[in-house]
């Protein structure tokens, strides 16, 4: 197991209800001098940690961007996102925890977790109406920049105004699980994923129960080519509901081949094709149909 696999799955053991109910599950987590800087604020020390944490109501999570990075022999520094999920509201933090090597295993020294905005999305994680339309108006215009010059200019407007609506938004935030890149307050990214709705019957894997289909993977052009296709898609493949899954599937134009780069890079192979509709028509270059299984 890599060091970043193992950090993680301490740092998720520690938001476990089974180890925060045991206090000497979680002790052996920690340092003696382990401090806490909670969103609020407040500094907690590890006597308080192991008092508060077993009366604390149920919850779940979901980590995004995890990342190590070893500050010494025997320090490493983690960072990523974390939605928390307790009693119908949504928590978003962006957190830190320095381990360190000690008594034989990693242990936590010091953690510190700070509000921000809305990391995904889906019921049980909302996103307020400004996000939604911020949203939208980052798909119409990526959607226009990447493809609208290889399309007639009836095709265009008639996907802007039947496809890419605020109502259209609203329906799949609804099903779908949408993971957001941010940059201050403004999504500057975003995929979003759901169950299969690719017709891969014909392809050499058809998708099976429990599948996932990424939907949309999109950067804003003026942010595009720095990382962020990357981070968005690895924090899309690291969610539960992807790794649970058999295989993630997607269709990509032939002719996308920024786009083609990057899932090749990511360990999709090609499938299949489809043929993609315009209002006018089918368009002449099919769909790749691509996928990406666990084993
Ligand atoms: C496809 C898409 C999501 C990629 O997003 P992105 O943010 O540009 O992706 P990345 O920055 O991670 O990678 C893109 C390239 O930039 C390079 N790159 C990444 N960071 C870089 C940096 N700091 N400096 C220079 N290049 C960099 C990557 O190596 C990659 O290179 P490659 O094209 O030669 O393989 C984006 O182009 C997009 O939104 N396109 C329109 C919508 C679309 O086509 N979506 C996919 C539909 S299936």
């Amino acid at each position: 197991m890599s060091e970043l696999e193992t950090i993680r799955r301490f740092e998720e053991a520690c938001l476990t209800r089974e180890i925060r109910d045991d206090p000497s599950a979680l002790g052996a987590l920690l340092t003696e001098g382990l401090v806490e800087v909670g969103s609020s604020g407040r500094i907690w020390t590890r006597r308080e940690i192991l008092e508060r944490l077993p009366n604390e109501a149920p919850f779940e999570f979901e980590l995004l961007d995890f990342a190590t990075e070893r500050l010494g022999e025997s320090v490493i520094l983690a960072t990523y996102s974390c939605v928390l999920m307790r009693d119908g509201n949504a928590n978003h933090t962006r957190r830190s925890s320095v381990w360190v090597f000690a008594q034989d295993r990693w242990r936590m020294h010091f953690h510190q977790g700070t509000p921000c905005g809305p990391l995904l999305s889906r019921p049980e994680y909302p996103v307020n109406e400004t996000d939604l339309e911020a949203l939208v108006a980052l798909t119409r215009r990526t959607y226009t920049a990447a493809f609208g010059a290889s399309l007639d200019p009836e095709d265009l407007a008639s996907h802007l105004d039947e496809t890419l609506t605020f109502s259209a938004f609203e329906r799949a935030i609804a099903k779908d699980l949408f993971v957001f890149e941010r940059e201050g307050d403004d999504i500057v990214g975003f995929a979003q994923i759901g169950e299969v709705e690719i017709d891969t019957a014909k392809t050499k894997r058809p998708a099976q129960q429990g599948d996932v289909e990424l939907r949309r993977l999109y950067v804003a052009p003026e942010y595009q080519r720095s990382g962020i296709g990357m981070r968005v898609l690895s924090n899309a493949l690291n969610l539960s509901l992807v790794r649970e899954a058999d295989a993630i599937y997607l269709d990509v134009w032939t002719k996308n081949e920024n786009a083609k780069r990057l899932y090749l890079r990511s360990g999709f192979a090609e499938i299949g094709s489809t043929s993609f509709a315009t209002a006018s028509g089918e368009a002449s270059d099919p769909d790749l149909i691509l996928v990406r299984t666990r084993s």
